[in-house]
């Protein structure tokens, strides 16, 4: 069939699977143009299939020859109904890892619940052993609690008074105020449910407890910050409480893995445009002024750089793995540099509907976010025939 984008929103409910292989194979040629990095060799990562996680994957496998066990939740192909990008990207994956004689498996379905858990385990247990680097990488809006069944919502929501600022239709380029309401009842609660630690904590306790961590295993979660524009609805608000509680969890994490020499981190990435971001509101202006500023600098980064960068300049370095004052590894250090943000701030002041374009990366955002989905690829053929019935080899 023909596939064309089919946007709803922040949404696209189509994905094209030649466009999605591109974009893997383009990461992987990023990931063995740098070289190669002395990481771990046996990884398991958790929301493998799109953004930083499939960024880790691929980093994981072709920087450093690694095995790699890939969770995510995504939608096959049916007929004449194209699957979820994650699913395209993971069949892409799969097809180049087999071919470098890379062991790749993946596990489609809900990684929050006890069934997939276990599921892992006794995968590992029956094909690696054990694994030494575990990538928590999840975004999801909802989670139903395994041992309760009771499914917890996550908003995004300033917390404690109305937020007004400005934002962008990424799709128009219109540039308009918005306020959001303060979380009410239970939004905290239920947000960090969600987006918090806890989750990641039940991962690692089984994990350990089933014998599948090897000694001095690494554990790593994704965060953001971000600047002082976008603090009332991501930082201070109530996805940022999850992110709190996610940070602290590491600690706790580290304290588990003690017997066995492990260590839990949290790594605090750039923005970028994903599947996750883009339903954030105020964050896609923020975005297409950043992209700006760090491309003119030269300095722009996507997922795959970053993660690129996390492994070889922070967690592999044969040294020390530097962190904040809080215990974090920062690789948003180029975003938050002072000239960085200084500028984006000023740009941020002026920016409206007609000026966007201009002096903002409007084109930029809007490519990356139909490059998600496959489309608008450079080198694909979107007018050619393509088989929408695309299998991922591992779930045959
Ligand atoms: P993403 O939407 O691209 O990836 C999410 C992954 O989680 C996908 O593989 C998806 O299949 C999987 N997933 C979702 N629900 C699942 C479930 N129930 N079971 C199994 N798998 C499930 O998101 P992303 O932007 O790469 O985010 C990953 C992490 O990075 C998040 O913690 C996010 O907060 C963090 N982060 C994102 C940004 C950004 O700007 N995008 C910046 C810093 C940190
Ligand atoms: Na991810």
């Amino acid at each position: 069939m023909i596939i064309e984008p089919r946007t709803r929103g922040f949404i696209c409910l189509t994905s094209h699977p030649t466009g999605c292989a591109q974009n893997v194979k383009n990461q992987i040629e990023y990931v063995k143009s740098k070289g190669k990095i002395e990481g771990a060799k046996k990884v398991l990562v958790i929301g493998a299939s799109t953004g930083f996680g499939l960024a880790s994957r691929i980093t994981s496998a072709f920087g450093s020859d690694a095995a790699t066990i890939g969770v995510f939740f995504d939608k096959p192909s049916t007929e004449g109904r194209p699957g979820s990008p994650g699913y395209y990207n993971t069949a892409a994956f799969e097809k180049e890892a087999h071919k470098a004689g890379l062991y790749a498996k993946s596990i489609n379905g809900d990684a929050f619940s006890n069934e997939i858990k276990q599921q892992v385990v006794d995968l590992i247990k029956q094909d690696l052993g054990q694994v030494d680097l575990v990538i928590y990488s999840l975004a999801s809006p909802v989670r139903t609690h395994p041992d309760t069944g009771k499914r917890y919502k996550s908003v995004l929501k300033p917390i404690g008074e109305v937020f007004t600022n400005k934002t962008v239709d990424f799709h128009t380029g219109k540039v308009s105020e918005i306020s959001i309401n303060p979380a009410e009842g239970d939004d905290i609660e239920n947000t960090v449910t969600v987006m918090g630690g806890e989750d990641w904590k039940m991962w690692m306790d089984i994990l350990k407890a089933e014998n599948v961590l090897s000694e001095g295993a690494t554990t790593v979660a994704y965060s953001y910050i971000g600047p002082d524009v976008t603090k009332p609805v991501y930082r201070n608000g109530t996805i940022g409480a999850a992110k709190d509680h996610l940070e602290a969890t590491a600690f706790k994490i580290t304290d588990e893995l003690k017997s066995i020499g492990g260590k839990a981190y949290v790594s605090v990435n750039k923005a970028l445009v994903t599947q996750a971001s883009s339903a954030i509101p105020v964050i896609p202006l923020y975005i297409s002024l950043l992209y700006k500023v760090m491309k003119e600098k030269g300095i722009h980064e996507g997922c795959i750089e970053q993660i690129q960068r996390l492994y070889s300049e922070r967690l592999y370095t044969g040294e020390e793995i530097p962190l904040d004052e809080k215990g974090r590894i920062r690789i948003d250090d180029w975003e938050m540099y002072e000239d960085v943000q200084e500028e984006v701030m000023e740009l941020w002041k002026t920016a409206t509907t007609e000026n966007l374009s201009e002096i903002g990366d409007l084109e930029g955002y809007s490519n990356d976010f139909y490059n998600l989905f496959g489309f608008k690829v450079p080198g694909v053929n979107y007018d050619k025939d393509v088989n929408e019935m695309v299998e991922i080899p591992s779930e045959n």
